[in-house]
């Protein structure tokens, strides 16, 4: 029997459990037991043994609860975990792609957890969408969102991705992005409430909006990521198409990645409640102490990664904490990331920057 929150989950081996990824249930609990109400509709688009859509249940107050699971064995094995715990809810044997397309409603929030990358999903689920659905979505293709095979992120996300010390966030970026202009098809924008890039997946909660002008207004934070190799700098462009640019910095060539998503990575206010609310349980510890780095984290576009950056000016190796310090006093906010270890974000250029690994 395996024990988590409040789900009791008897693991038969024909339904995919991992428990490395209680980080990423944690922190979804967390997210729906704060937004969720009675009527809330849940739809947890890939169930396996239903552990998630349990601990909803069980740890929120949703009770119109839908588990989908394409997999025979998986669905019965989801059933008599249901059972186990005592949980009403629709237990269906169909995937994702049929569901969505046999006129069934809308729901208040979905989850979508599959082996691999989302892009076979998000069209579909957006049928069963609708203005202020709450979508949580992970993604564990990182190899092709963070560019080790870029060929592939070109043909399935549309986009060009970075694979470098930026990849993390790039990743995450691209991954929002394909969200947002699959959104837009349907009419719909989104806002990006929390962002999770954690071992080996990156997970994004994101709340629709219903309309024309919402669809435009997130295809408006859009854009590019220029990067130059020469010096490690690098700029945020919003736009439909990429501009060739010059590096204000060396005068080098930059060179653009994406189209991928610009605007924000977050909601303070609400991962400020999501801090609260994990805080004293803590069987949440870990989900804690990564909503806190999130909380404390700047959303400003792209890190910069300190070793990568000490190594390319020959400089010796310098603390992030003391390079953030410095920042800090020269009066930039400069914050650590969740995303990457030894690097900080800050509203400071590639200049400053370089004049604080500068300054020992
Ligand atoms: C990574 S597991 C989900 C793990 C689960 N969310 C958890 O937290 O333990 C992915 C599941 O999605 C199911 N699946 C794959 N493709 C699907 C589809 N098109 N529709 C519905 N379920 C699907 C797989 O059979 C598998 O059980
Ligand atoms: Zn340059």
């Amino acid at each position: 029997m395996y024990i988590e929150g409040k789900a009791r989950i008897k693991d038969s081996g024909k339904a995919f459990l991992n428990p490395k990824a209680k980080v990423s249930r944690d922190l979804s609990v967390a997210y729906v037991s704060h937004l969720a109400k009675r009527d809330s509709a849940l739809l947890d688009s890939t169930a396996a043994t239903g552990i998630r859509g349990i601990r909803y249940a069980l740890e929120s107050k949703a009770r119109d609860l839908t588990l989908l699971e394409i997999n025979r064995a998986a669905h019965k094995a989801l059933k008599a975990n249901l059972l186990l715990n005592k949980v009403k809810a629709k237990a269906i044997n169909e995937s994702i792609q049929e569901f969505a397309n046999s006129g069934n409603g809308r729901f208040d929030f979905i989850d979508l957890d599959p082996f691999g990358g989302i892009t076979p999903y998000i069209y579909d689920l957006m049928k069963v969408s609708g203005d202020g659905t709450r979508l949580m979505v992970t993604a564990t293709d990182t190899a092709v969102l963070c560019g080790a095979d870029s060929k592939a992120c070109m043909k399935l996300y549309d986009s060009k991705p970075i694979h470098n010390e930026l990849c993390h966030e790039g990743g995450m970026r691209v991954m929002i992005g394909y969200i947002a202009r699959v959104a837009a098809q349907f009419d719909m924008g989104i806002d990006v409430e929390l962002s999770v890039s954690y071992m080996h997946y990156m997970r994004a909660f994101m709340r629709l909006k219903a309309g024309a002008s919402a669809a435009y207004a997130s295809l408006e934070k859009m854009g590019y990521l220029r990067y130059c190799d020469a010096c490690r700098n690098r700029e945020a462009e919003l736009g439909f198409l990429p501009r060739n640019s010059d590096c204000s910095n060396c005068g080098g060539r930059m060179a653009p990645y994406g189209r991928m998503w610009l605007g924000d990575l977050k909601d303070q206010k609400l991962v400020d409640s999501l801090c609260r609310k994990t805080k004293d349980d803590e069987r949440k510890g870990e989900a804690f102490k990564l909503l806190e780095l999130i909380k404390s984290e700047l959303d400003e576009r792209f890190y910069y990664h300190i070793p990568t950056m000490t190594k390319r000016y020959k400089l010796g190796s310098v603390s992030p904490y003391l390079v953030a310090k410095r920042l800090e006093e020269a009066g930039y906010s400069t914050s650590l990331t969740h995303m990457k270890g030894s690097a900080i974000k800050t509203g400071a250029g590639l200049g400053e920057v370089v004049k604080m690994l500068k300054s020992n």
